[in-house]
């Protein structure tokens, strides 16, 4: 397992290779077409009537980090919750890891989530009580790994992250350490996509920086692909890739004068025939 002060990323062969096209050569010297591990495509969504997200397209790789930005509204979170299963496009696809994520129903999405995803939200949402090394521990447990591989995990992802593991409640630890011990509860599974939801948005300067360091290091380092909603330029300045969106559209550049400045889409009244509303899948039961 890595450490954060390893000079070799163990995935830099996935890493630095081309993404968007040709192929890649793998560690066995077998050459394979590049897949993404995240696919999105002609992606739309609409919450009340309202269109909130309109033909998105969006590719992360293996090992690449991608920074979504754009104005408060303009369906960041939404477009997170579409790659989580949480909430169901009226159109498009998303394909993550192979596996049509818009298709899958309760159990299977359950499993997909727990296999697949790890994510890290702008407060931790961590349970406070608990111990970093409980909080963390039990991610793993939920997803059924073993008591003692759960724990050993656990210990050895918080000592990397720079977390007190015992001996503090989480509530206690400064918000930097809370986000570090949300990234390791996000990594205990080894997700092959990582999302993360403004995840330095609640904390000073200083803290922001070692996390968004520490954030951006891991696709490097583990292969997995990281897509990080930001409001905070100096964050969206590390990923290798950086889209906009703005009014639910992706935009090549995010305001400003290169930006479109035409009417949005948002408030638009529904189109006769266009679907109602998606539904939300209130299933965060896996
Ligand atoms: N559950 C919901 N009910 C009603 N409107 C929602 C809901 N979720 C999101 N929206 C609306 O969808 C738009 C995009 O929201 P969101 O994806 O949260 O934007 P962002 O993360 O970029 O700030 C906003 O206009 C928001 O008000
Ligand atoms: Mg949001």
């Amino acid at each position: 397992m890595w450490r954060m002060g390893d000079k070799k990323p163990v995935n830099d062969d996935l890493a630095t290779r081309g993404r968007e096209n040709a192929a890649r050569t793998t560690l066995s010297g077998e050459t394979r077409a590049v897949t993404p591990t995240v696919s999105i495509d002609g992606l739309a969504c609409s919450i009340g009537g309202r269109a909130v997200l309109e033909n998105v397209r969006l590719t992360v790789d293996h090992g690449e980090s991608v920074a979504l930005v754009g104005p408060s509204g303009s369906g960041k979170s939404t477009l997170l919750m579409c790659v989580l299963g949480m909430i169901k496009p009226r159109a498009g696809r998303v394909v993550v890891n192979g596996i049509d994520v818009v298709r899958l129903r309760r159990r299977a999405l359950a499993r997909y989530r727990r296999e697949n995803i790890g994510i890290v939200f702008q407060f931790g949402e961590l349970l406070p009580e608990l111990t970093p090394m409980e909080n963390v521990a039990l991610a793993a447990l939920l997803a059924g790994v073993g008591r003692r591989p759960a724990y050993r995990r656990s210990r050895e992802l918080l000592g990397e992250l720079g977390v007190p593991a015992t001996g503090t409640p989480t509530a206690h630890l400064s918000g930097g350490e809370r986000q570090r011990a949300a990234v390791a509860r996000a990594l205990v599974t080894e997700p092959s996509v990582l999302l993360a939801d403004e995840p330095t948005g609640a904390l000073d300067h200083a803290n922001r920086d070692a996390v968004a360091e520490m954030l951006f290091a891991l696709p490097r380092r583990r292969g997995c692909a990281l897509l990080v909603v930001t409001h905070d330029e100096a964050v969206a300045g590390r990923a290798d890739r950086r889209v906009a969106l703005r009014d639910g559209v992706i935009v090549s550049a995010p305001e400003g004068p290169e930006g479109p400045e035409g009417p949005g889409e948002r408030g638009r009244a529904r189109e006769p025939g266009e679907p109602r509303e998606c539904e939300e899948w209130a299933r965060r039961s896996g």
